[in-house]
């Protein structure tokens, strides 16, 4: 059976990200481990920047917001009282045939009979829950006193911490508090490449306030959440805010929009904005005892805040920045035929490497020692690569294929060899129009600067 153009595109982009070192699998020489990547190194610059980006927006540029960063590992209180070591579970089913243990959501029914996805046996157990928490134990003793879990959202050392926080920062609401860290969810079915792990990243916001305000800033921070997947190159017509409905919204939730993204495996999300009310700060403060309390030094109120909470992920971010400046076009080769090239259309900002820079021959002493004198001109500025190796045009069209959005090569002009008033002047390639323009060296570091930002 032929595979959709989606489940094609899809492929290929699985392949990119291996074949240039986006990511990788995990353990990948030991067979792999379900669920679990690495990042190589373009993978790692390119959600760095997201998560620069993240923090710059979320917290440096704001004056209401304050970063955190909590452990990993909390005492089991913790899970206990935010209801996930009771409730944080999906429906499991097994197939009796062959064995596969399967989300309930992906059971197939037909004419009222369910099957199995992997084999279509219909011997299959009733839905029972599974708790996506990893378990582990503190210390030398592995018994119930020692248990606690990998934290499944980075949320609760926020709110735990929230009285601390206040202290120190002298915040008034309404005033959130940043984290970015890695969390852990033992899925029944990880898939869709890094879409579904089992070790991610969240980037969440918890941002307190009164509760006459909570309706009015859900609605505001979807926007400004839109707004950032705009800014970092996702176009509009491929987000979708959705109203998740009552009877799916966690029960203390008062309104929840998922932001979703158009993959090839289809809309899924990217992003929950959630009005939690006040239910985790009220929880963390009946469990442990400790208020957990805001004073109102105008009206002399004491109330528990509210919480809006933006809560995105990292990997889902990353995949769909790939997926998004994924593309094909034509362009000439050496010869002038024209031939398929591959691009990643990253917005300057998120591109894991910012500028390549290029001599036009290697043999030429004059032209590799100008070329690397703008690589050190650079460096400080922006994330660079010289590459000398092979014509030019390959060495654009590799540039091209991991998303350097500029290419600067140093020709004979540059030398002023041909032409005195071309000295000290450099070739600079656009990667998705593939204009060119002469600009002077000392020019060069300001031009990207301007264009990147
Ligand atoms: N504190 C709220 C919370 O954790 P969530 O909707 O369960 O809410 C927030 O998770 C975001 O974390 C999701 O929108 C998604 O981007 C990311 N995420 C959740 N589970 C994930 C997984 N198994 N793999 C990758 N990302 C995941």
């Amino acid at each position: 059976m032929s595979r959709s153009p989606d489940a094609q595109r899809m492929e290929k982009i699985v392949s990119l990200c291996k074949r240039r070192g986006f990511v990788f699998q995990s353990s990948e020489i030991y067979g792999g481990l379900n669920g679990c990547w690495d990042y190589g190194p373009l993978g790692v610059e390119l959600k760095r920047n997201l998560k620069n980006y993240w923090w710059h927006v979320m917290v440096h540029e704001r004056d209401d917001v304050v970063g955190m960063d909590g452990s990993i590992l909390m005492n089991r209180a913790v899970w206990k009282a935010s209801g996930h070591e009771d409730t944080f579970s999906d429906p499991m089913v097994d197939c009796r045939s062959c064995k596969a243990r399967l989300r309930a959501d992906q059971v197939i029914e037909r004419k009222g009979v369910r099957q199995c996805p992997n084999c279509g046996g219909k011997d299959l157990t009733e839905p029972r829950p599974f708790n996506l928490m990893f378990k582990t134990y503190v210390g030398a003793t592995e018994g119930e006193s020692s248990v606690t879990y990998l934290r499944p959202e980075t949320a609760q050392s926020i709110f735990v911490q929230f009285k601390n926080v206040l202290e120190v920062s002298r915040k008034k609401l309404p005033f959130g508090i940043a984290q970015i860290g890695k969390a852990f969810r033992n899925e029944i079915n990880p898939r869709n490449f890094t879409f579904r792990s089992r070790e991610f990243e969240q980037m969440e916001l918890e941002y307190f306030c009164r509760a006459e305000e909570g309706m009015k800033l859900l609605d505001y921070w979807l926007e400004e959440r839109l707004k950032f997947y705009q800014n970092i190159g996702i176009s509009r017509e491929k987000l979708h805010a959705r109203t998740v409905p009552d009877e799916e919204r966690a029960f203390y939730s008062k309104g929840t929009y998922d932001i979703e993204y158009d993959f090839p495996f289809g809309w899924q999300e990217l992003e929950g904005v959630a009005y939690r009310t006040d239910y985790d700060l009220s929880q963390h403060q009946n469990a442990s005892g400790k208020s957990l309390e805001y004073f109102d030094e105008e009206t002399k109120q004491r109330f528990v805040p509210h919480v809006v909470e933006p809560s995105a992920g990292v990997d889902r971010t990353v995949l769909a920045l790939i997926c998004e400046a994924y593309s094909e076009d034509e362009a000439p080769d050496e010869k002038g035929e024209m031939e398929t090239r591959l691009v990643l259309r990253f917005h300057p900002r998120m591109a894991p490497i910012k500028c390549g820079v290029f001599p036009l021959l290697k043999n030429k002493e004059p032209l590799v020692a100008k070329a690397k004198e703008i690589i050190d001109l650079l460096r400080p500025h922006l994330t660079v690569f010289y590459d000398e190796s092979g014509a030019i045009g390959r060495r654009y069209r590799r540039q091209d294929e991991i998303g350097t959005p500029f290419g600067v090569t140093v020709d004979f002009e540059t030398l002023g060899e041909k032409d005195a008033a071309l000295c000290d002047t450099v070739t600079l390639r656009e990667r998705d129009s593939m204009k060119q323009e002469r600009v002077a060296i000392n020019d060069l570091a300001a031009i990207l600067a301007s264009r990147i930002s």
